[in-house]
């Protein structure tokens, strides 16, 4: 039995396959960096698709003179068991611009242990800061609450850092994974706006963000549609499924030992739909022995279902009571509206609105064409409906 892995792996280039083309494109927008000019990115596409490896990898392989910080807000949102804030993504995002300056010399390193006590202290209950002043010029805020000030902070700070450097560091890289869970913010308009705000003024801070919905869902029209923060200077990179001849190439440089018929490999072309993460899991469901035509790949995929959407099922076990009610309405009865929903379950239109949004902004429902909700993943839904025939109710 073949074993692909179904997280991101340690080394990173021993499994990648191709994305070639996407990675050029980025790395394009990420060298203008060295010409002070900087762009900012992002990058939409399916969970599972391949969006995070891409990006480490694409990390991994830019210049020492470029830093990077990577923050991922579905973690920080884990952590947190859903209650997240302006606050707290600010000192994350210092937290790992700081991270980035590990291991540098000179001015950066005294920076680096600066930032590193002022973080300490800011964990600590009794946070009192009022000896500080500024570091690298930007006032530090004295007390614990002053989100204003931190925010003003941590906005400059890449910048700042580029500068102090004195030519040593041409740009700063910053990417924000899963971004759509900001929708979760009070406001998450304004902190668009507050990052739109800094990076103008900022010839060598690239943001990217990236996020597990499609390029037409409502979070990215907040960030980068007409009247959004960004205002379309964004540029969008989505990420696509492999297509059917990247799906045979990659099980053939892969996993070579699993033996496929013509219709086999549709079937299973079918089945995954090219989304890497299904691709890996399906594929450690088969034997190297075998060869697989399309009737024994459908029957490994119904008989191995639970293995093969384990990236989902993991969220569903994330998922409250209320939040699985909604999901299973939608899944019994197909796409619906606001409204339609809303009736179909049991508890209050506060509560509803409430689980929903949460739903939304996870990118697990998709407000969708005519102005219905339905489940983000088919197979998401497929394993939902597929649960209740074969155990005669919905999965707990
Ligand atoms: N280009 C690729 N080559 C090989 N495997 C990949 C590739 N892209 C994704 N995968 C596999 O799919 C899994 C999901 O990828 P990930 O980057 O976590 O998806 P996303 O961030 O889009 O949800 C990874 O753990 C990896 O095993
Ligand atoms: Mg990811």
């Amino acid at each position: 039995m073949p074993i692909l892995p179904l997280s991101i792996p340690k080394n990173l280039d021993k499994h990648f396959y191709n994305r070639e083309k996407d990675l050029k494109k980025i790395k394009h927008y990420l060298n203008a960096l060295n010409e002070d000019i900087s762009e900012q990115i992002l990058v939409t596409g399916l969970r599972g698709v391949g969006k995070t490896y891409l990006l480490k990898k694409l990390l991994k392989e830019l210049p020492d003179n470029i830093l990077v910080a990577y923050i991922d807000i579905s973690k920080i949102y884990g952590n947190q068991r859903g209650k997240i804030n302006e606050e707290l993504i600010m000192h994350s995002l210092l937290d790992s611009m700081n991270h980035a300056l590990r291991g540098e010399e000179d001015v950066l390193s005294g920076i680096y242990h600066k930032i590193n006590d002022f973080l300490v202290k800011r964990r600590m209950e009794k946070y009192d800061f009022k000896e500080a002043g500024s570091i690298l010029g930007i006032a530090v805020p004295e007390t614990r609450d002053n989100y204003e000030k931190l925010s003003h902070f941590v906005m400059k700070f890449p910048q700042k850092v580029v500068d102090a450097s004195e030519g040593a560091i041409k740009g700063f890289v910053i990417v924000v994974d899963e971004f759509q869970l900001l929708g979760e913010l009070e406001n998450p308009n304004s902190f668009f706006w507050l990052i739109r705000s800094y990076t103008q003024d900022q010839d060598n801070v690239s943001y990217i963000f990236t996020g597990s919905i499609s390029k037409t869902s409502e979070i990215v029209e907040m960030i980068n549609g007409g009247n959004g923060a960004f205002g379309g200077r964004m540029i969008q990179v989505n990420v696509d499924p492999f297509t059917r001849e990247e799906t045979e190439g990659y099980l053939a440089e892969k996993v070579g030992e699993i033996s496929f018929t013509q219709d086999g490999l549709e079937r299973f072309y079918g089945c995954t739909r090219g989304v890497p993460a299904i691709i890996n899991s399906f594929c450690n469901t088969l034997s190297s022995g075998e060869t697989y035509d399309a009737a024994k790949i459908k029957k490994t995929f119904f008989e191995k279902m639970d293995q093969i959407t384990v990236m989902w099922i993991r969220i569903w076990g994330t998922l409250n009571e209320k939040e699985k009610e909604i999901m299973i309405q939608i899944a019994e009865n197909g796409p619906q509206s606001w409204s339609e929903l809303e009736k179909s379950v049991e508890f209050s239109r506060m509560t509803f609105t409430k689980y929903l949004d949460v739903l939304k902004n996870r990118g697990i429902v998709t407000f969708g064409a005519e102005s219905k909700y339905e489940i983000a993943d088919r197979m998401l839904e497929g394993w939902i409906k597929h649960k209740k025939e074969v155990d005669g109710y919905y999965p707990p």
